[in-house]
């Protein structure tokens, strides 16, 4: 048996240097990959996981492995809750997830929202190939979802600070806080150049004039782009391409809604002349996803429109990054489900958020590619739009996201943006400067109004929940808790929400009252009533009889009409719906901040 050792030795030699050095390193391992048999070389030493190469190599590289169903399940953005089973990320090859407003994991806390983004990663990643979701949410005015996030004001307040440097630094803050849970795409900027104060969205936009919403528009994908925080890189989303700030009262496709939804009823050279601006920008910035409105033109849904997608958008403008469609925007094309794939895929959507049917979308695609309704060229230059955006936001180079987070979520720097934001917002409708700060120094003040003292209202509606929630659910400061923050310590301030003050016969020196809207998203705040309840109404006039001066603040996603009632009042601000920290409120009242903002839109006063 000894003399067979030496042989054995031998054998056992020359199996390892096989191993080692001819079936890893060798011909055979390149070949097998090229061959795409990836199980059996490994995943990390391919070309497109090597960060050393370009991303051009990277991106071809990765492609040219890819499966058609493999490429087909990276066109689906589903909202998480559709899946069916956390596994079928893996499954189906999934390219995104969403949050939709309202979607979040079942502790909203910071540390549970990452828990899931480096879950739903980690399963993504053990698909064939490895490819990573990517994770997005609406953080239109902060990082929303998420309770414990700075909540800015909606963009219609920013709109009226005229100041693309605050809109930058908001834009940053927000790319920070949700860099923070993990999520770097963001569907915001909003765009949409507005028309219609009876539309639902219309605080979601800064402005009606196309100047203010390009040169904001700009600032925000500029401040998103500037986050630098980790290795990754946050991307923007301008929305909603195009005229969707402008559609006619009852035109609505959804019979729940009066004007979303609807049609945006202009020539060409309208649509081109004043909502196309924005758009532009948004591609001179370098905005790294482009989405395309609910709306219709022409009677024909967006996502449908080919010109409006791939001439002017494409060709024109010379955008090359990614074009998502909207939530079921696809399947409202009118056709059946099958024909509505092939003609919002065929007119330039390159990743549809469906959000809900992926094995229907997998099944109507294959066999779109079979029946020849779409090419595969269109479907590869779909999944290279949507494999740059991954690779640019440096999603394939961590196995997760990164730990290395900054607990920026809530923090005192981004509240004191926030509340600089709220300073930089407020319009005065009626009185002057130097009026409003002598009151704030009266002995007796009055404060009341269904708004004084609720966080729900100032927040708006895409807070949490789509809807809102009305009331003090979360943190922040109340424009009551503001105002009591700086009053002068010999001011007797009474706060009474449906001003009962106890009469005492002496009048207040000053009455300030906060009303507004309720919160609504979307279609739902679709109203023809852009005037405050009766009851507001009722509240003004009891603090009014007993003050000697009156001041009305508006909370509001949008102008209302307050011709009749405004003579009365001696005092008026606009504050739109200014998030989390209201105390930005009161140091416009108490002469810590100059009143600098002007109206964004249109207020008809007399
Ligand atoms: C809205 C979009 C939003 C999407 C995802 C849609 O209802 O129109 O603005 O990005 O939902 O939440």
């Amino acid at each position: 048996m000894r003399h067979l050792y030496p042989f054995l030795i031998i054998i056992i030699f020359f199996s390892l240097f096989y191993f080692f050095f001819i079936k890893e390193k060798g011909t055979d391992f390149v070949q097998i990959c090229q061959n795409r048999e990836i199980s059996k070389c490994k995943i990390a030493d391919l070309a497109y996981n090597n960060p050393e190469n370009s991303l051009e190599t990277r991106v071809t590289d990765l492609l040219e492995r890819m499966t058609l169903e493999e490429k087909i399940g990276q066109m689906m953005l589903i909202e998480r809750k559709s899946l069916k089973n956390d596994d079928d990320i893996a499954l189906y090859g999934l390219g995104g997830l969403l949050s939709g407003m309202g979607s979040k994991p079942k502790q909203n806390t910071p540390e549970a929202w990452r828990t899931m983004i480096r879950e739903y990663t980690r399963i993504s990643r053990t698909s064939r190939l490895g490819i990573p979701i990517i994770y997005g949410v609406d953080a239109i005015h902060g990082h929303a979802n998420l309770a414990e996030a700075t909540i800015f004001p909606h963009a219609i307040g920013l709109g009226a600070s005229h100041d693309p440097e605050l809109v930058r630094r908001v834009a940053l803050a927000t790319s920070e806080e949700l860099a923070d849970t993990g999520i770097f795409w963001n569907f915001s900027p909003n765009l949409d150049v507005l028309a219609d104060a009876r539309w639902g969205r219309f605080y979601e936009s800064f402005s009606s004039d196309p100047e203010l919403v390009t040169s904001l528009g700009r600032a925000y994908i500029e401040g998103v782009a500037s986050y630098d925080a980790s290795s990754y890189r946050a991307m923007a989303t301008a929305k909603h391409y195009i005229g969707a700030g402008a559609m006619e009262w009852g035109s609505s496709y959804n019979r729940n809604f009066k004007l979303d939804q609807g049609e945006s009823k202009m020539t060409l050279a309208e649509l081109r002349e004043r909502h196309l601006p924005p758009f532009q920008a948004a591609v001179e910035a370098g905005v790294s996803t482009i989405m395309v409105g609910l709306n219709s033109w022409e009677n024909k849904k967006l996502s449908a429109n080919r010109y409006l997608i791939t001439d002017v958008l494409r060709g024109e403008l010379g955008f090359e990054g990614l074009v998502i469609s909207d939530w079921y925007a696809v399947y409202e094309i009118e056709t059946n489900k099958y024909q509505a794939t092939v003609t919002a895929i065929n007119a330039g959507i390159d990743m549809v958020m469906l959000p809900f049917e992926y094995k229907r979308f997998m099944t109507d695609m294959e066999l779109a590619v079979k029946n020849g309704d779409i090419s595969e060229a269109r479907i590869d230059e779909a999944v290279k739009r949507i494999l740059n955006l991954k690779f640019k936001v440096g999603l394939f180079d961590k196995i997760n996201y990164h730990p290395d987070y900054r607990e920026s979520i809530g923090s005192k720097e981004h509240r004191a943006l926030a509340r600089e934001a709220v300073s930089k917002s407020i319009v005065l409708l009626k009185g002057d400067e130097q009026l409003l700060t002598s009151l704030a120094k009266s002995k007796k003040i009055y404060l009341a109004g269904s708004a004084a003292h609720n966080l729900g209202r100032q927040l708006g509606a895409w807070s949490v929940e789509w809807q809102g929630i009305d009331g003090n659910w979360t943190k922040g400061s109340t424009i009551y808790e503001g105002i009591k923050e700086l009053i002068l310590p010999e001011t007797d301030l009474m706060y009474e929400p449906n001003a009962d003050f106890k009469h005492t016969g002496v009048m207040a020196d000053l009455g300030i009252v906060v009303v507004g809207e309720e919160p609504y998203a979307e279609g739902w705040g679709d109203s023809e009533q852009l005037t405050l309840t009766k009851n507001d109404l009722a509240v003004i006039k009891k603090v009014k009889e007993k003050s000697k001066k009156i001041m009305v603040v508006i909370i509001s996603g949008r102008p209302l009409d307050i011709k009749q009632e405004i003579k009365e009042w001696d005092l008026v601000l606009a504050a739109w719906l200014p998030g989390s920290e209201g105390a930005g409120l009161a140091d416009i009242i108490f002469g810590r901040q100059a009143i600098t903002a002007r109206l964004p839109v249109i207020w008809e006063l007399d």
